[in-house]
């Protein structure tokens, strides 16, 4: 397989895990390249579920190498347990499947602190972070006061930067009413997490085009979704990275013209998880899906906000990430429907918009405007051929890639490697 980005296409938590865990078998090498461990991708195989976080869903395959690219933030101590978690389940981690750049920016426990204090601040108005310091720890990194996994595995050098940033930090923390962090406990819990992650930082840009020359395919395996990004989505309410297509080149080392496709994921309907504006959002499609157990976010156990399927957002998600190929996740979510909505114009300030305002109140007060579709009502969890699938749910899943302008190529209806339907 040729290199491939794979990008959410909604609001993240589009079953980017499944995918990756699918087109990982035709790849040599999986590489995250933004985000922390806000993010989490659920993999089932062979009836086991794995939660990855940091580590890319490829360590789930034998004989495949997984990178974490120096766009990502890493909290060392959440690797380091996520690691030991995935061992203990039978899987294979060692240097010769796992790098981390040297590169990649260290997420600190201020970074969590800062994290929360500014949520309670903000009050009504906050994002509704996942808390786990990603908006601090990229701060810090704009702000290059940051320090990298390079600086984590010098032990006189991270001492003394460390020494600087608690110092900092401290000082904010207590300005902000929060007690202040200790030391010599700090660092002697990143000392033993620096141990244990030394042996997988490696210049890993090297390593990825010595890799690309040898003729590796590589799959860049994106994090969050298009309107989390935080130059392209519903900002302030997105995260603090590039989650849209052009962050697997900065996130990576590889450049634009090494890229060969895009793979959009998306859900058949729409869900976010946080605050911020959402149009389609329905109550009784979320609470729907929440009866059958569906939409609890995979870090923080949240249940998700649910809505129709926007074809207004994955129609501009195609513009901003070039996607080719569409998947489209949990279309068995929908089977017991009689009627489906998709939104494919927004109503506001007396003008029918195609594209997303970026003034956010504008957004918010967005009416969508509707096409129906009959629903196939059947269960789908059981099909794994094209011409098996009810004709209305073809003809539903035609029409989103349609209006999203990309070619549908992948049908995900349940979180199994062998759910998936390659449409004919
Ligand atoms: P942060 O990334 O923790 O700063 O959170 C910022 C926003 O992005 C919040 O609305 C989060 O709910 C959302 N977010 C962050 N990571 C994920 C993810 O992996 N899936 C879905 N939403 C996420």
């Amino acid at each position: 397989m040729a290199n491939t980005i794979l990008v959410g296409a909604q609001w993240g938590d589009e079953g980017k895990g499944k995918i990756i865990d699918v087109l990982t078998e035709q790849s040599d090498i999986v590489v995250r390249t933004q985000g922390g461990n806000n993010a989490g991708h659920t993999v089932f195989v062979s009836g086991q579920k794995y939660v990855l976080h940091l580590v890319p869903s490829g360590i789930l395959r034998p004989g495949k190498l997984c990178v974490i690219g120096n766009g990502v933030v890493i909290d060392p101590l959440g690797l380091v347990e996520e690691i030991e978690g995935l061992r203990r389940l039978g899987v294979k981690v060692k240097s010769t499947n796992l790098m981390i750049s040297e590169t990649a920016h260290v997420v600190f426990p201020y970074h969590r602190l800062l994290d929360e204090q500014r949520e309670v601040r903000k009050g009504r108005h906050k994002i509704g972070t996942t808390k786990r310091g990603i908006g601090p720890a990229y701060g810090d990194k704009a702000a290059r006061t940051g320090l990298r996994m390079i600086d984590l595995v010098n032990p006189a050098r991270f001492e003394a930067l460390l020494k600087l940033r608690v110092r900092e930090n401290n000082e904010v923390l207590r300005a902000f009413g929060a007690r202040p962090l200790s030391f010599s406990s700090l660092l002697k819990s990143y000392q033993a997490a620096a141990k244990s992650l030394k042996p997988f930082v490696a210049n890993t840009v090297i390593h990825l085009h010595e890799a690309g020359r040898r003729g590796a395919s590589i799959l860049f395996e994106g994090a969050q979704g298009t309107f989390l990004d935080i130059d392209h989505g519903t900002y302030p309410f997105v995260t603090s990275s590039n989650t849209t297509a052009g962050g697997a080149c900065t996130g990576s080392g590889v450049p634009p013209h090494r890229m060969d496709r895009v793979v959009g994921v998306v859900k058949a309907y729409t869900t976010r998880v946080g605050e911020g504006p959402l149009p389609t959002e329905n109550k009784e499609i979320a609470d729907m899906l929440h009866g059958m157990g569906r939409e609890f976010g995979a870090t923080t156990g949240r249940p998700r906000r649910c809505g129709w399927f926007d074809s207004v957002a994955t129609h501009q998600a195609t513009m901003v990430n070039g996607i080719d190929d569409l998947a489209v996740t949990n279309l068995d979510g929908l089977d017991t429907l009689e009627k489906i909505q998709v939104c494919v114009a927004y109503r506001v300030a007396g003008k029918r918009w195609t594209h997303l305002p970026n003034d956010i109140d504008l957004l918010a007060r967005c009416q969508p405007i509707y096409r129906e579709f009959p629903g196939w009502r059947q269960s789908t969890s059981e099909v794994r051929e094209w011409k098996q699938l009810p004709a209305k749910a073809r003809e539903y899943l035609k029409a989103i890639a349609d209006l999203t302008e990309a070619k549908l190529s992948l049908v995900s209806i349940g979180p199994g490697r062998e759910q998936t339907i390659v449409p004919g």
